[in-house]
């Protein structure tokens, strides 16, 4: 797991990245977020918690498709998680997992096709095993999420240019999106308005299970 401090824009610039933030996502943070990130910033890991212009699309989306039933992959200090309950209806339902649990998830039938909606925000390197179990609990119609696909931007750099310490992943992420693209069980588009791989946050690749 990379342990750096960085910041999480992929802009241009992080005086641009530091203007969205302040403009749109700070202001309409809920405060219960506001109040996690406050408590958890002095822990060393504190970066891995998700971004907030990730988040807010997140609860955006998951708002879109009125979301009840969630998995999520990835928990940290749960940033994420208290986002996705802050959310989803009272009478919703989250799965969250640190460790991968997935097998036994699908262990009972009754799981299957029955989520709306799947983040993904944990090792990243092993996101294509969890790619065609997460597809098997998400209903037709749900979104699978998968964060920080485009790994501070090195995936566009060539590798002997990338620090060590970043190849596998950088390696690990352009092999799954080139999975995701292939892949005829979900709709991703580059479109304006179906944005799909989307550079919010570290990038964030926004697959919708169609069959
Ligand atoms: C980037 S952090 C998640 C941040 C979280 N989404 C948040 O908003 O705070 C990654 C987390 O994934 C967990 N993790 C590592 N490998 C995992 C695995 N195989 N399955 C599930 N979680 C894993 C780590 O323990 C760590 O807490």
């Amino acid at each position: 797991m990379e342990t750096e401090k960085f910041s999480k824009g992929l802009l241009q610039s992080d005086e641009l990245y530091q203007y969205i933030l302040e403009t749109s996502v700070y202001p309409r943070e809920p405060a219960p977020l506001k109040e996690l990130t406050d408590a958890t910033a002095s822990l060393p890991l504190a970066g891995l918690a998700t971004a907030p212009d990730s988040a807010q699309l997140i609860a955006m989306l998951l708002k879109l498709i009125d979301a009840k039933k969630t998995i999520e992959l990835g928990v940290f200090a749960g940033y994420s998680l208290l986002l996705t309950a802050l959310t989803i209806p009272e009478d919703g339902k989250i799965v969250a997992i640190d460790i991968n649990l997935l097998d036994k998830l699908l262990e009972h039938p009754e799981n299957e096709g029955s989520f709306d909606f799947a983040y993904v925000d944990a090792d990243k390197v092993n996101n294509r095993y969890y790619h065609d179990r997460l597809l098997k609990l998400l209903k037709v119609g749900g979104l699978v999420v998968y964060d920080n696909t485009l790994v501070r931007g090195s995936v566009a750099v060539p590798e002997e240019l990338v620090p060590e310490l970043r190849k596998q992943r950088r390696q690990a992420a352009i092999d799954h999106t080139k999975t995701l693209a292939a892949d005829p069980r979900i709709q991703i588009s580059h479109a304006r308005i179906q944005i799909s791989h989307a550079s919010v946050g570290d990038g964030m690749m926004i697959c919708r299970r169609i069959i």
